[in-house]
């Protein structure tokens, strides 16, 4: 794993949409495998930064992102449909049509969810995802104990994740129990990796990914046998890091 140093959440937020705004030139057509939650907000800013400064298109662009809640319909502002069209998809050239997430709402989950697995394979794969880290090491929706061999599929969220995404919601009990998230296998079939770090919150679970035993009760701990992973992380994020 390569570790990227940022000073802050800025510099790691401008050094990550350089990255992907680096592989879309290269190829117009990349498939892009993306994240939501607090961390990638910033990346996004800057990419569109960087799509109205005429430096990049998404025009030939797919997008895949990571997870969506059970039970919100695309409407919903805490779904992370419309967290995406808001943050990212409405400012950018993304045909619409090309920028996916699972269908949290679908009448036959589990159907969405091979539907889903199969359209990423079918799309070529993802040539770089972008990850955050929870902090008890989730990624995506996989929670510690998630097999390292699933593929899409349906999730019961931990306590402590609903509770550390209640921040968005009313109240907790809104939180959506279950979500649809990419499985372990299905991220580690990316071609590149792109992990997201900040904040002194996050340092230990950062130490952990990068020192500790791969395990499935740490699911990112798996990314240590990636080929491809980078890791950019900021100062305080680093403060644990043995
Ligand atoms: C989001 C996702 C999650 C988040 C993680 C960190 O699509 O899959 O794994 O990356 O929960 O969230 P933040 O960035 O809000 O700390």
């Amino acid at each position: 794993m390569h570790i990227i140093k940022a000073e802050n959440y800025k510099e790691m937020s401008e050094l990550a949409a350089s990255k992907i705004v680096e592989q879309v030139n290269k190829k117009s057509d990349s498939v892009l495998g993306l994240a939501t939650g607090s961390t990638p907000e910033g990346l996004y800013k800057e990419v569109i930064q960087a799509y109205k400064d005429g430096n990049v298109s998404f025009k030939n662009v797919t997008s895949f992102n990571l997870d969506e809640y059970v039970g919100l319909n695309k409407d919903n502002d805490q779904s992370y449909y419309y967290y995406m069209h808001h943050l990212l998809f409405d400012h950018i050239d993304i045909n619409s049509d090309q920028a996916n997430l699972p269908n949290g709402d679908a009448n036959d989950l589990q159907e969405e969810c091979n539907r889903y697995e199969k359209a990423i394979q079918q799309a070529g794969g993802i040539d770089i995802q972008i990850l955050g880290i929870g902090l008890n090491g989730h990624i995506g929706f996989n929670e510690p104990g998630t097999l390292f061999s699933m593929q899409t599929h349906i999730v019961d969220l931990d306590e402590s994740t609903r509770q550390a995404n209640a921040r968005f919601f009313n109240s907790i009990e809104d939180v959506p129990l279950q979500a649809i998230t990419m499985g372990i296998d299905s991220i580690m079939q990316s071609k590149e990796i792109i992990l997201l770090v900040s904040g002194s919150q996050k340092a230990e679970a950062l130490d952990k990914l990068v020192n500790g035993p791969i395990t499935e009760d740490f699911p990112a701990s798996i990314l240590q046998k990636h080929s491809n992973v980078t890791i950019i992380a900021d100062r305080e994020a680093r403060s644990e890091l043995s």
